[in-house]
């Protein structure tokens, strides 16, 4: 039986006792455990793969501490996290034509798409009976997979850092630029301020603006992510430099340097995946028609806002919850054009998943964190490994 993390809401329970529900204490390595995984048949249409590398989401640490919703609980009390990953296709059903034995592949997380290919529910999360891909081995339906672009230019690492993040990223930058053009067109303005706080999926973000001709700025409290993103024209500002806008000095020596970086005009298009106090510090920047796009609430679900002063400076908000299957596939598409991820430096072993998590947890990691699941690799894969 192959092995795959699990996490229980027992644990989660104990650990939160443990630590008087600070969730800043909370030690998500004692959440996220080994276990055993009993394998579905594979059905004509689905497709059994070998993990080789996966990366460490941060809707797991959610899930670890349940400091949005406990969707273990929700769950029935136990779930089999990890919804991105890179496989070997090890067998396939009767009816899949698609894929066959050996292809390397990568897992996309639309859980299940709505009328318009938008995820109703995400894949190993809250999708009902999903299994996720922290483990050995998995058995997918054919849909949920996308050949992996070998010939991209990125090792396997790098590929592995991309399958959640690079479609949240797409959709989020094909949305925001939608939205603005449809209040500014290319022959008024066409290149535009772009800002985003810091994450992986920022990162990405920033990389579509840039790649298109934009100026594109990170805004982040970790100078190695700062000074990588430099190397794409990707201009930083030192989140701590303004207490992380715990207060409303922080937010006001921000606007005054956002302003003096954009000759006084702001930013156009602001991705924020954090909320809590960013969320007010991206508003407060925006220019003129601007628009603030959103996929995340890491640091908190709710945001407050003057309508009115929104109003008046035409400024839109945008929610996004991951992309279309179509989208997911565009993204893919980017792999090593456009999308040239950061990886944290040590790459965690299958065992060490649990650290690697926690670590994330600390942010102490310089770059998106990558797990080795498989020790044995396959020959097509070889040369990718660093
Ligand atoms: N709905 C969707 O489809 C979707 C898809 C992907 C992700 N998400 C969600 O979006 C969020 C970001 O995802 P991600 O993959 O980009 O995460 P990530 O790569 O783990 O990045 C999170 C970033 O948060 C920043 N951070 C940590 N603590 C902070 C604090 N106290 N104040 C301000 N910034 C802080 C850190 O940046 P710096 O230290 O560099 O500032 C860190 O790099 C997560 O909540 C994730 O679950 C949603």
């Amino acid at each position: 039986m192959p092995r795959a993390y699990s996490i229980r809401a027992e644990d989660i329970a104990a650990e939160r006792e443990r630590v008087g529900g600070d969730f800043e204490q909370v030690d998500v390595s004692k959440v996220i455990k080994l276990d055993d995984l009993e394998l579905a048949p594979v059905g004509a249409s689905d497709v059994r793969i070998r993990v080789l590398a996966v990366s460490a989401e941060h809707n797991i640490a959610h899930a670890a501490l349940a400091d949005t919703v406990n969707i273990t609980e929700m769950r029935g009390g136990k779930i089999y996290p990890g919804n991105s990953a890179v496989g070997e296709v090890i067998e396939i059903g009767a009816a899949v034509t698609k894929f066959s034995v050996g292809d390397i592949v990568a897992t996309h997380c639309n859980g299940g798409p709505d009328a318009y290919g938008y995820p109703m529910r995400i894949w190993a999360y809250d999708q009902p009976d999903s299994v996720g891909w922290y483990g050995e081995e998995a058995v997918v339906g054919d849909w949920q997979l996308i050949p992996l672009p070998l010939d991209c230019g990125l090792n396997l690492w790098e590929m592995a850092a991309l399958p959640l993040r690079a479609p949240t990223a797409y959709h989020l930058w094909r949305r925001a630029i939608g939205i603005y053009r449809l209040k500014v067109s290319r022959e008024q303005r066409a290149s535009v301020n772009v800002l985003a706080f810091g994450g992986g999926v920022s990162e990405l973000f920033l990389m579509l603006a840039r790649h298109e001709g934009h100026r594109a700025f990170f805004c982040s409290g970790s100078a190695e992510r700062r000074k990588a993103l430099e190397a794409f024209g990707i201009e930083g500002f030192d989140q701590r430099a303004y207490n992380r806008f715990a207060d409303r000095d922080g937010v006001k020596s921000f606007i005054k340097d956002a302003k003096a970086a954009t000759g006084g005009e702001g930013m156009h298009i602001v991705c924020d995946m954090l909320r809590g106090p960013v969320f007010a510090a991206g508003i407060a920047v925006a220019a003129r028609a601007g628009v603030n796009v959103s996929a995340g609430w890491q640091l908190d679900t709710g945001v407050s806002y003057n309508s009115a002063g929104a109003s008046t400076k035409q400024l839109t908000l945008d929610h996004v919850h991951y992309e279309t299957l179509a989208g997911c596939a565009a993204a893919t598409e980017l792999y090593g054009s456009v999308f040239r991820p950061t990886i944290h430096s040590e790459i965690y072993a299958f065992e060490d998943l649990p650290r690697a998590m926690a670590e994330m947890h600390e942010n102490v990691q310089t770059g998106i964190p990558i797990i080795r699941v498989a020790s044995e690799m396959p020959a097509a894969v070889a040369e990718l490994i660093p």
